[in-house]
């Protein structure tokens, strides 16, 4: 899924997708407005959002694998909380943006600004 999002009149958040276009569990990559975040299903059925763009180096995080509510980059292994943002696992330090997400009837919609309460920095 990388469909174009589409603008909701007055208001801050963007329809994304479909629920049944996300998988069961995992992760698919949308384009709210110019920024790719990472629309995170869990086993629970929980949505989720966050950047798509590791913090460790720029690749898409949509392509790895989901684990619980922590979502792991492919390529180095960082794990990100994608309730927080926060990296729970190396070698990433810096936090991801996280975005509200709002489920209406079969439509997934996601908020065009980061919703981010946490430290901007893991201190190690
Ligand atoms: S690029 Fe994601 S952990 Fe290195």
């Amino acid at each position: 899924m990388s469909a174009a999002a589409e603008l909701v009149p007055d208001e801050d958040f963007v329809r994304v997708c479909r629920l049944d276009e996300l998988p069961e569990v995992g992760a698919a990559a949308a384009d709210i407005g110019g920024t790719v975040v990472a629309i995170v299903r869990t086993k629970d059925g929980s949505v989720h959002a966050v950047d798509d763009t590791c913090s460790h180096a720029n690749v898409s995080l949509s392509e790895g694998e989901v684990d619980g509510c922590t979502l792991e980059c492919w390529l180095h292994g960082s794990r990100f909380d994608i309730r927080t943002g926060l990296p729970s696992g190396p070698p990433a330090l810096a936090p991801i943006n996280v975005y509200a997400v709002k489920i209406d009837g079969d439509d997934v919609y996601v908020a065009t600004t980061p919703q981010n309460t946490t430290p901007t920095h893991l201190e190690r």
